[in-house]
């Protein structure tokens, strides 16, 4: 259900991005991706847990073959802020070396997560590697970072839905909703 504010954990979230623009956000992405690997064969790598939703419909809005695989990273914790220690829970399967690489990601906050990510990637020695990113809150990244495919470059706010989480919850949410304070 579709509503304009939610509570999480005792907390007053208001509607930031509706499904519809969502939705129509990724099937741009995805015809980008579609036009820019003509001919390939990408493999999308999704960072659990918060990537799952973004994957699952960005995939469905690629018209190639491709594949997928997931590798997890440590969160936030229950907290609302970076703790800036990235390290990996789960690594992927799939052997990546010379295949095109697109890292699916929900969120790039301080980016220090995504860099971790990149140094991981860059050591099976993709052919190439990209990433999309649902949301980008550009005014916290602290690192230097090619985010070749951004639906949303958004302030610095907490959101959740989509995917997000806040405490592992909100995650089932079909749209975003952003801290009402
Ligand atoms: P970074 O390493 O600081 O860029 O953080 C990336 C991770 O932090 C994301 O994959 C999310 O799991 C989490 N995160 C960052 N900002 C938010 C937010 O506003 N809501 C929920 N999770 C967030």
């Amino acid at each position: 259900m579709n509503k304009e504010t939610v509570m999480c954990r005792g907390q007053r979230f208001r509607l930031y991005l509706s499904e519809e623009q969502i939705q129509q956000r990724i099937q741009e992405l995805g015809a980008q991706i579609t036009n820019d690997y003509e001919g390939k064969k990408p493999i999308l790598i999704g960072v659990l847990n918060g990537a799952f939703m973004f994957l699952a419909d960005l995939i469905r809005a690629i018209d190639l073959d491709s594949e997928i695989d997931f590798i997890k990273l440590s969160s936030y914790g229950d907290a609302k802020v970076s703790s800036g220690r990235v390290h990996e829970l789960k690594s992927i399967d799939a052997q990546i070396e010379g295949r095109h690489v697109i890292v699916v990601e929900d969120i790039v906050d301080t980016g220090l997560s995504m860099e971790f990510m990149m140094q991981r990637m860059n050591e099976y020695k993709p052919a190439s590697v990209e990433v999309a990113v649902l949301l980008h809150k550009y005014e916290a990244t602290q690192v230097d970072l090619d985010l070749k495919y951004v639906a949303f470059p958004v302030p610095n706010l907490f959101v959740i839905g989509y995917g997000l989480d806040y405490g592992q919850l909100a995650r089932n949410l079909s749209q975003i909703y952003v801290l009402d304070e």
